[in-house]
């Protein structure tokens, strides 16, 4: 009898559970910020990613529970899923915004279920828990990673080697994108000579974007790419048949492509993404001022 109201009493919850859980199932992604409690679980208020670290100890507990269970070692499945839960608990009082995301008796019951040994339903009551993991990752990850993994741009500086002016990032690109489109418009419209020295100069402020690699990266091979020698080799067959008499524009459009391809288009998306989020994340926080 009792089992029976409390499978009804279940199955309620799960009916109910589905029924709150459904209209938050948005068809968009959406980056939004994170809220603005989660930074004392990152640098700098914190000396490490605590969050992150949160995480790896829950996974690695839901995941112990079942290594255990596929060795009939029940002993320590139980103490995994003990752990799991208390760290669960703790978890969801550290971030108010998120407190919603977290069902501690969920967590609770795979506890008790797990002490029961019994494979099919310990799957069961897995998947309640492993729901709340999934929904607050589909709806938080990648801001996560854009607030508190992603190197900021900002405060990279260039020194651009035609004025010799000092600028920063974003303002270099929009030299950089200029300086692209005096070799394309001069030579389109048949003034050759302007277009051989814009060639030049572009390829000087291209490269000398090598020097801001090291500000991100460790390993001097990533300088392959963008900035290697696909590009280069094309910014020197652009130059060359600027300079002869009668450049062929198939030669000059094709290396063009190369450049617009292999550097600005692959590294934009490599890099660009999480600087665009960030900036419409600034954009809102502005507005609201
Ligand atoms: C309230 C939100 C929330 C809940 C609930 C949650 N997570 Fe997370 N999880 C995150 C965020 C945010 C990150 C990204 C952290 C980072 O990269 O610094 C993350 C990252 C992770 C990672 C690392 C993923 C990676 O690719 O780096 C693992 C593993 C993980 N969570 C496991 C779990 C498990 C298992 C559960 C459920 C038992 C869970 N999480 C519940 C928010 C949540
Ligand atoms: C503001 C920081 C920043 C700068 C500057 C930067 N990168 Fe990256 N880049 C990253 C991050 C972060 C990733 C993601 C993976 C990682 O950390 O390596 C990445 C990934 C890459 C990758 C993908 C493969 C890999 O190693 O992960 C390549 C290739 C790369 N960058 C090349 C370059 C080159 C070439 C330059 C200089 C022209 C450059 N990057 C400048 C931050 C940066
Ligand atoms: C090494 C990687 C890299 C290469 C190569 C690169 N860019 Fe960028 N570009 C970026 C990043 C990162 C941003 C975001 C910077 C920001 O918004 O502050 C960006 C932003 C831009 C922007 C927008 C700037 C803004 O502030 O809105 C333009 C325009 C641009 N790039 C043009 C180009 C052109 C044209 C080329 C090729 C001739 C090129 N970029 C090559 C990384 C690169």
């Amino acid at each position: 009898m009792e089992n029976k109201t409390g499978f009804r009493v279940c199955w309620m919850l799960l009916v109910l559970g589905a029924w709150f859980v459904s209209p938050a199932l948005a068809k968009d992604v959406v980056i939004k910020e994170p809220p603005a409690s989660l930074s004392k679980q990152y640098p700098p208020e914190s000396k490490e990613s605590k969050w992150l670290d949160i995480m790896h100890k829950m996974s690695g507990h839901f995941g112990g529970v079942f290594i255990n269970m596929g060795q009939k070692d029940w002993p320590n499945a139980e103490k995994h899923a003990q752990g799991l839960a208390d760290v669960y608990e703790d978890a969801s009082k550290l971030v108010p915004e998120w407190k919603d995301y977290f069902d501690v008796k969920a967590a609770k019951d795979f506890v008790s279920v797990v002490k029961t040994h019994d494979p099919a339903e310990i799957s069961k009551a897995s998947k309640l828990v492993g729901k709340t993991c999934g929904k607050c990752h589909d709806d938080n990850l990648v801001a996560v990673w854009t607030r508190y993994h992603w190197p900021s741009v900002e405060n990279i500086k260039l020194e651009d080697p035609i004025d010799e002016k000092e600028v920063e990032y974003g303002k270099y690109m929009h030299v950089l994108s200029n300086a692209f489109k005096g070799v394309r418009v001069n030579f389109g419209d048949g003034k050759n000579d302007i277009a051989l020295k814009a060639a030049k100069d572009f390829k000087k402020r291209y490269m000398e974007l090598k020097s801001t690699c090291s500000k991100c990266h460790t390993h001097p091979g990533v300088k392959q790419f963008f900035v290697g020698e696909d590009v280069s080799k094309a910014l020197d067959a652009m130059e060359a048949e600027l300079a002869t008499d009668k450049p062929n524009p198939g030669v000059i459009w094709k290396n063009v492509g190369i450049v617009g391809q292999e550097g600005c288009k692959k590294c934009h998306l490599t890099h660009r993404s999480y600087v665009i989020f960030r900036d419409v994340w600034e954009e809102e926080a502005e507005a609201k001022k």
